[in-house]
């Protein structure tokens, strides 16, 4: 992705599901005056219900009418009323459109998180898919476009779901990066006894949660990443599947 994060953020989930799910429960709590998660739509149901069963407040607007420079108008006009601690997409998204953020809208998100402080989810779960573009080939332009080009306060959601068709061993890996890692919220303290981001993350959220995730499954994630790194397995070749389904 063209991008370094300390090995110590990229964290092994029970599915990008069980990232989200921990995500949204640490990030409701970093602030105490702030209360609701902003999703931008078409995104993923489910992160919707997560929120429900965990008592945390969204709001969300459809992208399809705010592309371009309208985003960072539609944005603001959120962000300006302080409530909103996090925002959350999909991208490549999943939806019948397959509308993909552009650069310059993944820029205009980085920094208005850095004007406003807000830090950015971003949902991987198709990684590489938006097969306009080669994204096969690991550390090597073109790169899967992100968020994390633009500012330092931000969470990736990995999915091995879809890039590697691995869904029911139920791992994914979450990605937060260095700065958010090591950023200090005392209002964290209300419920955790640190207030590191990254080390509630780890101990305070995701251990309770589950402890972790299974090592075989781990391995085999670890195994299927080398062999794309190394170039003797090509994982966009394998899913060009979807975009043929989509045409259809
Ligand atoms: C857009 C999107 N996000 C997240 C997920 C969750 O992925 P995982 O299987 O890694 O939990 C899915 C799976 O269907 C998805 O479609």
């Amino acid at each position: 992705m063209n991008i370094d994060v300390n090995q110590a953020g990229c964290l092994p989930t029970v599915g990008s599901m069980q990232g989200g799910f921990a995500s949204f429960l640490t990030l409701s709590r970093i602030h105490k005056e702030r209360d609701t998660t902003l999703f931008i739509d078409p995104g993923f149901p489910v992160h919707m219900q997560q929120h429900k069963v965990l008592n945390i407040k969204y709001e969300s607007f459809d992208v399809y009418n705010f592309r371009g420079e309208k985003l960072r108008e539609k944005l603001e006009s959120y962000f300006s009323k302080g409530h909103i601690h996090s925002v959350l997409y999909s991208n490549p998204p999943n939806n019948p459109s397959w509308i993909c953020f552009t650069e310059k809208e993944l820029q205009i998100i980085g920094e208005l998180a850095n004007k406003y402080d807000v830090v950015i989810m971003e949902d991987l779960a198709y990684f590489g898919m938006d097969f306009r573009k080669d994204f096969s080939k690991p550390g090597q332009p073109p790169f899967q476009y992100s968020v994390a080009n633009y500012t330092d306060n931000y969470i990736l959601f990995i999915s091995s779901s879809k890039a590697f068709s691995y869904a029911g061993e139920r791992i994914g890996m979450m990605v937060i990066s260095d700065a958010l890692f090591n950023r200090r919220y005392p209002d964290l303290r209300r419920y955790y006894n640190n207030d590191l981001f990254g080390h509630t993350m780890v101990f305070g959220t995701l251990y309770p949660l589950s402890s972790g995730t299974s090592h075989s499954a781990q391995y085999a994630l670890a195994a299927m990443l080398a062999a794309a790194n190394s170039g003797s397995f090509n994982f966009v070749e394998e899913v060009k599947v979807y975009g043929k389904k989509k045409l259809q």
